[in-house]
């Protein structure tokens, strides 16, 4: 099953351009100001989790911030935003594993995840997510499609959610900070609804 993933994740992102695939978007805007509405030191480890080829990594780095980690299943989307930022790469951390079998060596002081996350589909591999989430986060940001949004992404299926299904995903170790809907607007000048939740731990 993980290697049948790998593969889908492969061959998306060797034989498409960022144009050819509904999630690009120039300018990350909102998770730039969710991460910076938390107000955290540039110094702070910051995780891009199913990062893709994203450009958000990037304005990080112009932002100011030095110690940055990109995951994701794909070593050639790794590999793209890789010889992307070979002149101002500094330090990024390259992760490339299946989130669910993510054994992190620090905790994290934001974790990013912009549709990554709502290819969980079953109970156990959400709970996994959280039960990662909820050791090695300080303060996270989860994009996901909405109860309006697409039922799939890249053909695969994916989980909608609600501001109250996250909380209620993460409310033992996390309070929610912020949440809003926004449309995303696709490569193809479609609209996906996405969910934007943000939280903070209880206790850090
Ligand atoms: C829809 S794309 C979003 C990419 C990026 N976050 C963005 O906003 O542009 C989903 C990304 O998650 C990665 N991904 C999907 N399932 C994953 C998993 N189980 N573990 C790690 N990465 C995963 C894919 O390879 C892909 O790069």
């Amino acid at each position: 099953m993980d290697s049948t993933l790998k593969k889908h994740w492969e061959n998306v992102y060797q034989n498409k351009t960022p144009e050819q695939v509904s999630w690009t978007q120039k300018f990350p805007k909102t998770s730039l100001d969710l991460i910076a509405q938390f107000d955290v030191d540039l110094s702070s480890k910051i995780i891009d989790v199913g990062g893709g080829d994203s450009h958000l990594v990037d304005f990080l780095i112009d932002e100011g911030y030095e110690n940055i980690s990109v995951l994701d299943i794909s070593s050639k989307a790794i590999e793209r935003a890789k010889d992307r930022l070979a002149d101002k790469e500094q330090n990024i951390h390259w992760i490339i594993s299946n989130i669910l079998d993510f054994m992190p060596e620090t905790k994290y002081d934001v974790w990013h995840d912009r549709a990554a996350f709502h290819f969980l589909t079953s109970k156990k591999d959400i709970e996994s997510y959280v039960k990662i989430v909820s050791q090695f986060a300080n303060h996270i940001v989860l994009g996901t499609f909405s109860k309006n949004g697409p039922l799939k992404c890249s053909g695969l299926p994916i989980s909608q959610y609600n501001a109250e299904d996250l909380q209620a995903l993460l409310k033992s170790d996390f309070e929610l900070v912020s949440s809003h809907y926004e449309d995303h607007t696709t490569p193809f000048d479609t609209q996906q609804n996405f969910l934007f939740c943000s939280f903070r731990r209880k206790t850090i």
